[in-house]
């Protein structure tokens, strides 16, 4: 029996790799979803029908529930939600992810034994567990915008600290002086809670992405954890694929935000006070038609788009790509610049261009396209707002000073598209649309991209 679990395991094991490998490009994304899926139910029904503890008849029937329950939950969920929900979806999910993590360190804890190792393990999942899971709460709140403002103590990223360093000596003790008492399982359980969600919590709006990527990857190491606690290797590898590409994540995700790792977990992340901007639209801004924006793409030789979050809300993927072929068949040269966190999720543009057939090679990455923009013509923001903010490198006080941006005011010409001149995520202004260069279309994308297309068939 043991040896056909042996065999099911790897060939999910496999799975999870190819479908890790073809999550990689847009193109393949959703075939690697699928192959990794078939790996994942093929585990659960392996486990089931060949694990070799003794199981009395009423837990499958509880098991079973469980899993029709969270079954119809999840697709009913995933099923629903709208793309531009779709990162609350995912804070949400890694955020149970945690949460069994812990509850199953919970239960191991009743029949522990006196290994250290083993006692390590199962205290080390249930402080990964919940913390992973109230930071993740958290972070689907501050997405939502349940959770809108900072909200931080004074003195609370020393707070943060010392109740980390706490909950790690509370640990050590019980491994290693026998405190074996359920209270104090308890009382840890809740304090790792508590930090969780201190952590995330004061964190500022434009550092939100290294956040959540970190908290993804804190999912993957309490599920490795708790491979390592039921000796179950196809959870252990699955736990470790999701926890070290969480790892790669979030380095990049740092680098594209300008902050270390360090400075993430234990420093002033997110120390700067972010705060809406006091003295916001004061300059002058110069409105825009959809006539005039298509008089100025249609003659330019090259074109950048850049799309943000407005994008996506507003679904105006479609209409984008429609507008690029038109150009494109005018003998414009168009490209989509793309920055690493536009959007509210790792990779939400090219999953929203991907979805609409943009060809992948028009995708630029921001090191490679910010040396072009001196020699672009028509810069065309649509539903942007951090991301092509000057500020992030010209004024050290602005909380978004450091992050690197598309430097699209080098361009010749610029267009942003957006509804009104409120702030985008980071809740700042922006002086790029003050600029003697910019051009303001105000409106919905696809209302505003439609126009232009049709004013450009009329050409
Ligand atoms: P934002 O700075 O959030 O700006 C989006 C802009 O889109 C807003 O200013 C909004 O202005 C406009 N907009 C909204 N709906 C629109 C519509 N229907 N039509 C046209 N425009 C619309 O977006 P960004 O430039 O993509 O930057 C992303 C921000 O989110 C960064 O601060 C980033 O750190 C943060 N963030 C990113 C992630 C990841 S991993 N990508 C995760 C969490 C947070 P109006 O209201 O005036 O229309």
């Amino acid at each position: 029996m043991n040896g056909i679990l042996s065999i099911i395991y790897l060939i999910s094991t496999i799975t999870f790799i190819v479908g890790l490998k073809e999550l990689g490009h847009p193109k393949t994304a959703k075939r690697g979803n699928r192959i990794a899926a078939i790996g994942m139910a093929l585990a659960i029904l392996g486990t089931l029908v060949l694990h070799d503890y003794q199981v009395a008849p009423k837990i499958y029937l509880l098991i079973g529930a469980a899993i029709l329950l969270g079954a119809l939950l999840g697709t009913g969920m995933a099923i629903k939600v709208k793309m531009t929900k779709m990162p609350e979806l995912v804070s949400l999910f890694n955020g149970f992810g945690g949460a069994s993590a812990a509850l199953i360190g919970l239960v191991a804890f009743k029949d522990i034994t006196a290994d250290p190792v083993e006692q390590a393990t199962v205290l080390s999942g249930i402080i990964i567990g919940s913390l992973t899971f109230s930071g993740s709460i958290v972070a689907w709140g501050k997405l939502d915008g349940t959770i809108r403002s900072l909200i931080r103590l004074p003195g609370q990223q020393l707070l943060n600290n010392i109740l980390f360093v706490f909950l790690i000596i509370v640990a050590v003790l019980m491994v290693t002086g026998g405190w074996q008492n359920p209270v104090i399982v308890y009382a840890l359980l809740a304090g790792s809670l508590l930090y969780g969600a201190l952590f995330v919590l004061p964190i500022g709006g434009a550092d939100m992405p290294v956040v959540i990527s970190l908290l993804n990857s804190l999912t993957g190491i309490a599920a490795a954890i708790t491979g390592v606690l039921y000796d179950n290797t196809v959870m252990l590898i699955g736990g470790i694929l999701v926890g070290s590409a969480g790892i790669i994540l979030t380095i990049a995700m740092c680098r594209a935000m300008n902050r270390t790792l360090g400075a993430v977990i234990f420093g002033s992340f997110g120390g700067d006070d972010i705060e809406t901007d006091s003295a916001a639209n004061t300059g002058t801004v110069k409105k825009t038609t959809a006539e005039d924006c298509a008089i100025l793409l249609n003659y330019a030789n090259n074109v950048v788009i850049v799309p943000g979050y407005g994008l996506a809300v507003a679904q105006a993927q479609h209409i984008i790509h429609e507008m690029e072929e038109v150009l494109t068949s005018r003998g414009v040269q168009v490209s989509y610049a793309i920055h690493p966190v536009a959007g509210r999720m790792p990779g939400h543009m090219n999953v929203l261009l991907a979805e609409s057939n943009v060809d992948y090679a028009l995708l630029k990455e921001m090191s490679d396209i910010n040396p072009q923009f001196a020699h672009t013509d028509v810069v065309f923001v649509v539903g942007a707002n951090d991301v092509v903010n000057p500020a992030a490198l010209k004024n050290p006080n602005s909380p978004i000073y450091g992050m690197p941006i598309l430097e699209v005011e080098n361009a010749r010409q610029i267009i942003v598209n957006k509804r009104s001149m409120s702030f985008g995520y980071a809740g700042i202004d922006n002086e790029l649309f003050y600029n003697t260069k910019t051009s303001m279309l105000f409106g919905d994308a696809k209302k505003a991209i439609s126009d232009i297309v049709e004013a450009l068939k009329r050409m």
